[in-house]
């Protein structure tokens, strides 16, 4: 997977470089290009941002530095592509804007953008980017402006990192051992069951007895019904949106 990621600020993408997206990398599972938004200005003190027509506090992202980043962008992956199999790529590239004003970003979607071979994000600073950006890059792009949550950041390089570590480990061969994607939280719609290691007692406090029994049948069913017990706590909104079918009868009687 190619990911491109333009910013004002490339340094604070440097944490891409380290853990398993670090390693993804350098093992060539992912391919991440972080280029400066400023490179692509023509005047002395390379700016990127305007006042708001209309008026109104804050400042507003020029289209054109955006028009030619991304054009860049695009013939850089062409390039790339030429010599490979002509069948990657041949599904447009998705132009993910990370925005408080976006579509909620879930796991459901960081499962979705895996399975494409080039994403190329876009932060946006100040009050977000000319709006005539986005429309002008649906010619070549998919276009998702995306939130994290309902709270607002100073700018899109928080959520971008967020964003590539959710899809990257779910590109196959990120994570050494796949199992592990299988029983985490979202992955069927509930929160993870709580997990315990050694040692047995700590400062006074036990594990469950069940933990400890070897019976594989009683330890999935108790880890199930702490799921739902958890999910039904923390998140009611997740359990009404879970579709029928996926709770089974004995999870109706927990
Ligand atoms: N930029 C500013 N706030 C954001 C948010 N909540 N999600 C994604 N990008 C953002």
């Amino acid at each position: 997977m190619r990911i491109d990621v333009l910013s004002i600020f490339p340094e604070y993408l440097a944490a891409l470089d380290l853990s398993l997206i670090g390693k993804a990398r350098r093992d060539g599972l992912l391919q991440v290009n972080v280029g400066d938004l400023r490179d692509y200005t023509a005047d002395r003190h390379r700016t990127v941002d305007d006042t708001p027509y209309g008026g109104g506090a804050g400042m507003v992202m020029k289209p054109e530095p955006w028009a030619l980043a991304l054009e860049d962008v695009m013939s850089q992956a062409s390039a790339g592509d030429s010599d490979g199999d002509p069948a990657i790529g041949a599904r447009r590239p998705v132009l993910v804007v990370p925005s408080p004003a976006g579509q909620v970003f879930t796991q459901a979607v960081a499962q979705e953008l895996s399975e494409r071979d080039h994403l190329v994000f876009a932060c946006g600073r100040y009050e977000g980017i000319d709006e005539r950006v986005i429309e002008w890059a649906q010619k070549s792009f998919e276009v998702r402006p995306m939130s994290l949550g309902d709270y607002v950041l100073n700018g899109g390089e928080v959520a971008v990192l967020a964003m590539v570590e959710a899809i990257g480990r779910l590109v196959p061969g990120v994570i050494g051992n796949p199992e592990s994607l299988v029983e985490e939280s979202h992955s069927d719609g509930l929160l993870e069951y709580p997990v315990y290691t050694k040692p047995a007692t700590w400062r006074e406090q036990g594990i469950p007895d069940v933990l400890l029994s070897g019976h594989h049948g009683q330890i999935a069913r108790w880890r199930r019904d702490q799921q739902l017990r958890r999910t039904s706590a923390r998140r009611p909104d997740l359990l009404e949106q879970l579709h029928s079918g996926a709770l089974d009868k004995k999870d109706l009687t927990t």
